[in-house]
């Protein structure tokens, strides 16, 4: 498409507005922290965990990774992360559930909310209704509503947000989250400003980096932990927005296996690129990794930085990357004459497996 800084035809491939609701992110986290007080009182009924269990899949899993990664450091309870029909077997009364599906319909979120609350685990759901929403109200567990319509990886401030301030409220967690969640959407709302669909391509980080990723299969290497979930679900949003394959991963695992990959098809090389995302508070070890990789890298195929802001967060730093990356996902369906919103595999794929009926 040539001519995508025109409102009118961006908006006959984005039919459903994901542009729109990818800038709708810092409206997400608002809309939780405006509900603080319906987070405490979930927090009053819960016992003190003594681990945490993050389940959902795919958009709404997303969420878990992000929990894990931004909190691993902080966090005085491990947080497992599970996208699975079963829990792990260290599930029990002491455990806290947190179960996320975007519609509650989703069968291996179900299948391991009903196996943890056998087993004893408390739980908390988040979903915008569906099935999960009501095993939940006829076992009396606090589900966390979220508005509907949306698609559930375009959601992830619905469903992130009430699961982390859950966690501070549980006061598991060390630093002063509603104060990062507050300045999280106030860069991300300077982030709307500069990529937007109204900013020209010239001007437009966003879109440069669509149009330098066109016909070239992403690999996104995220520089450590919180960027790890980043590059996860950036991997995902170019996989159901844009609808091409993407692959993650991080550093320093990468350098153990993944960059020896370079070397031996050089043919194949060029079909590539690699997104580096980069972090000012790269710990020093890691920041001399990522400058030497970068050099080998570029012997052998495209990179591009994709860098943080400066702040003390690293919520605020992991989000504002996962936004810059949301918008390029979707200029990059829009660049392809794709409309990013609808996923017909996924939703042909579980037509196919029809109803789900464990455990019930
Ligand atoms: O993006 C999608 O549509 C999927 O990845 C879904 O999130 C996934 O299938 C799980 O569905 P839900 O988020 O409704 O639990």
């Amino acid at each position: 498409m040539e001519d995508w800084d025109e409102v009118e035809a961006v908006r006959a491939v984005d039919r459903e507005d994901m542009l729109g609701v990818v800038a709708s992110l810092p409206e997400q986290i608002e809309y939780w922290l405006q509900r603080r007080e319906e987070v405490e009182e979930v927090a009053r009924r819960l016992r003190s965990p003594i681990e945490v269990l993050v389940t959902g899949m795919g958009g709404s899993g997303a969420a878990g990774d992000l929990l894990e990664k931004l909190f691993e450091d902080e966090v005085k309870v491990p947080i497992l992360v599970n996208k699975d029909y079963e829990p792990p077997a260290s599930v029990r009364s002491g455990t806290l559930l947190i179960a996320i599906s975007y519609s509650g319909n989703t069968e291996e979120t179900l299948s391991t909310y009903l196996l943890a609350r056998r087993r004893g685990a408390q739980a908390v759901c988040i979903a915008s209704g569906g099935q999960l929403s009501l095993y939940a109200q006829q076992r009396g567990d606090p589900c966390f509503q979220v508005p509907g319509g949306l698609q559930p990886r375009a959601s992830i401030g619905y469903q992130w947000t009430p699961a982390a301030l859950l966690l501070h409220e549980l006061r598991l967690l060390r630093s002063d989250l509603p104060t990062a969640l507050q300045e999280t959407a106030e860069v991300l709302r300077r982030q709307n400003e500069a990529l937007g669909p109204q900013v020209p391509e010239a001007q437009n980080p966003a879109k440069q980096l669509a149009r330098a990723l066109q016909g070239k299969v992403p690999l996104i290497y995220g520089c450590y932990g919180p960027f790890a979930a980043v590059a996860k679900r950036a991997k995902n949003m170019f996989n159901e927005n844009s609808k091409i394959q993407a692959f993650g991963d991080v550093f320093p695992e990468l350098n153990h296996n993944t960059l020896q990959g370079w070397e031996g098809a050089p043919s194949q090389n060029a079909s590539f690129a690699i997104l580096l995302l980069r972090d000012p508070e790269e710990p020093p070890r890691i920041h001399q990794r990522v400058e030497l990789s970068k050099a080998i890298f570029q012997q052998y195929a495209t990179v591009h930085e994709v860098w943080a802001p400066d702040h003390p967060s690293p919520v605020v730093r992991a989000f504002a990357v996962a936004h810059q990356l949301d918008f390029v996902s979707v200029y990059l369906a829009i660049l392809n004459g794709v409309d990013p919103t609808p996923v017909p595999l996924i939703q042909e794929l579980k037509r196919h497996l029809g109803d789900w009926n464990g455990h019930a």
